[in-house]
């Protein structure tokens, strides 16, 4: 996959909210993810609902420690398989991670704003846990972008919080909030992904499963981006 040549946005650091809110809990981030939802079960829910072929080009944005690329690879080890995140930590974890499986995942430093890839080059971009550290405009600046890479043709699926079903998961999501603030969540918890999407230009958006987990709701959106794939 083509990279465009930029100059690095990491020369005067912007700010972000790391994994668990607060660069100190960053350690602890993979023990507390199999608590909250970044256990396998909805993980492999999305790699289902990708439908995924042997040669596809896949995105993973703000992939962490890697653990949706990394069962991606394991379940389509001829995919070809990026993955991205601001975090040098998150993603020295990843690397090694990979590199123990023996993976060929390419794990690369940026911005989710500014993703260094040329138009269409993707034909999934997929993304968990991520659209609740950004604020509405760099949600929908992400997602702009994520349109920008993929193939005509090509699917988005994202798994993230999303509306509480019921009134303990919305009790259960306060610590979420309060550990990654209010500012970023509110906009999963009021159910505005989907709008969200269909701003950035997405189409058949829609809220394919949800789960309740200890932390919340967790819900996986899938959408497309309209006209035939040129490749
Ligand atoms: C809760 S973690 C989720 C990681 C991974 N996707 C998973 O499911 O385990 C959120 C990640 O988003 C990354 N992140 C936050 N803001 C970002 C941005 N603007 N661009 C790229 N990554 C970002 C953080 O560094 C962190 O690794």
């Amino acid at each position: 996959m083509t990279q465009q040549k930029k100059p690095s946005p990491f020369s005067g650091e912007r700010k972000y909210i790391p994994a668990l809110g607060y660069h100190w809990l960053t350690p602890f981030y993979d023990g507390v993810a199999a608590l909250a939802g970044g256990g396998d079960d909805y993980l492999s829910a999305l790699i289902d609902c990708a439908a995924f072929a042997r040669s596809d080009r896949i995105l993973d944005v703000a992939s962490g420690t890697g653990n949706l690329a990394i069962a991606i690879k394991q379940r389509f080890p001829t995919a070809q398989v990026a993955a991205l995140d601001c975090d040098a930590t998150m993603l020295s974890r990843a690397a090694y991670k990979a590199k123990q499986r023996k993976m060929d995942a390419h794990f690369v430093r940026a911005y989710a704003q500014y993703l260094p890839y040329a138009d269409a080059c993707f034909d999934h971009v997929v993304s968990s846990l991520f659209f609740h550290h950004l604020d509405w405009n760099a949600k929908l600046h992400v997602a702009r972008e994520m349109f920008r890479v993929l193939k005509p043709g090509g699917m988005l699926h994202v798994l993230d919080w999303g509306r509480a079903e019921n009134r303990m998961m919305r009790v259960l999501f306060y610590m979420v909030q309060l550990v990654d603030g209010f500012a970023t969540t509110r906009d999963n918890v009021s159910g505005k992904l989907t709008a969200l999407f269909e701003q950035a230009g997405f189409s058949g958006v829609r809220q394919l499963q949800s789960f309740n987990t200890l932390f919340g709701t967790l819900v996986l959106y899938g959408a497309g981006k309209s006209g035939a794939s040129s490749c």
